[in-house]
């Protein structure tokens, strides 16, 4: 067995050498994703190993099955990055990581939410210029304040968890309501969550339902001074409207880790690269946000965990001729 891991970082290289070595499989790796203009590298290869940022289009698959490629296995939980009914119909079989570890994405969430209630970045801006002044940077406490998880399934429950040991008023929302969660939250529609909340955080998702879910309208049902953390998909809001939100104070502040048309310049260092995302700009130049570059995910055990369950996924191919997390057609 012969693999191609694309798109290799090196805090996943002693992960996937351990793991080869455990499967007795051949590797070859690169730091460059996996799109048209690589994909040759992946011939005379049984699998291809790939990261988020690659880009599986027809192209690219057709490729990749020419070299000899049977087996797709994506280090990540989405799989938008892939088109999957044109490698399914390639005869490639694809599996992802639908869960490497919520609680990073959890705690990333209750940091975030707590560095807007309490100003840090401006406070870590002051402290860079040596001025130790507090003026303004008065705080609110979250177990005043009420929260509401929109999107409980595994991110959100532990989010739901997390927050319960603040004590503020817990509300949730999802079309499948969980046992567990409702012993720490609520369970609301979510116009009401909407009124109710001064904290609202979204976990739900992308789907033609929430595609710009938050939008002018739902901005309007929110309570005035509402603090939004979305750590989940850029185009649940629509950004425009949450940006003027912000700029009539309507929206009190806000926490992003992620933000819909990421995809050129997101985890690279853009220093030297112009681009173009104006409202982006504008929102990292604003006051009262704090962005994260999709890195919600990022700890060592996150790492271990994407790296280890895609090889898993394709022993399991190799081993019993289908896998847990195999991707099947319109998933
Ligand atoms: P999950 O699949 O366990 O849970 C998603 C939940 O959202 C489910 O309970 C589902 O019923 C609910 N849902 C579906 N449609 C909804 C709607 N219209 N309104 C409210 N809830 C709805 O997914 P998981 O593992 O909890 O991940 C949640 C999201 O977090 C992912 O979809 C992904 O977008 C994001 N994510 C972000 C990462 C980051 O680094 N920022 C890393 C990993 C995931």
């Amino acid at each position: 067995m012969k693999i191609m891991l694309y798109g290799l970082r090196r805090d996943e290289g002693p992960h996937a050498v351990r793991y080869a070595e455990k499967f007795g499989w051949e590797v070859k790796s690169c730091h460059e994703i996996l799109q048209e203009s690589t994909a040759h590298l992946a011939e005379g290869c049984d699998a291809a190993f790939i990261s988020v940022s690659c880009q599986v289009d027809a192209a690219t698959a057709k490729i990749l099955q020419r070299g000899g490629v049977k087996y797709l296995l994506t280090r990540s939980a989405g799989i938008d990055h892939i088109d999957v009914d044109t490698v399914l119909s390639l005869g490639i079989q694809i599996a992802n990581v639908p869960a490497y570890s919520p609680n990073a994405v959890s705690e990333h969430t209750v940091m975030m939410t707590i560095e807007v209630l309490r100003n840090m970045r401006e406070q870590q801006r002051r402290i860079a210029q040596m001025d130790f002044s507090i003026e303004g940077m008065c705080g609110r406490e979250i177990h005043n304040l009420t929260t509401g998880v929109i999107g409980t399934g595994r991110i959100g429950t532990a989010t739901v968890q997390n927050f319960s040991g603040f004590g503020g008023k817990l509300y949730a929302y999802d079309p499948y309501p969980s046992d567990l969660v409702a012993q720490y939250a609520e369970y609301l529609p979510l116009e009401e969550i909407y009124a109710r909340c001064d904290i609202l955080i979204f976990l739900c998702p992308l789907t033609d339902q929430t595609k710009h879910m938050v939008d002018r309208k739902a901005i309007q049902q929110m309570k005035g001074g509402v603090v939004l953390v979305n750590t989940s998909r850029g185009a649940l809001f629509d950004w425009e409207a949450v940006r003027d939100g912000l700029k009539e104070g309507k929206i009190g502040g806000l926490a992003f880790d992620v933000i819909e048309g990421e995809r050129p310049f997101i985890r690279k260092n853009m220093e030297d690269t112009p681009f173009e995302h104006p409202v982006f700009k504008e929102l990292l130049s604003m006051p009262r946000t704090l962005y994260t570059a999709h890195a919600a995910f990022y700890t060592d055990e996150a790492v271990e965990n994407m790296v280890g369950i895609a090889f898993m996924n394709l022993n399991e191919f190799l081993t019993t001729g289908d896998c847990k997390n195999k991707v099947t057609k319109g998933d």
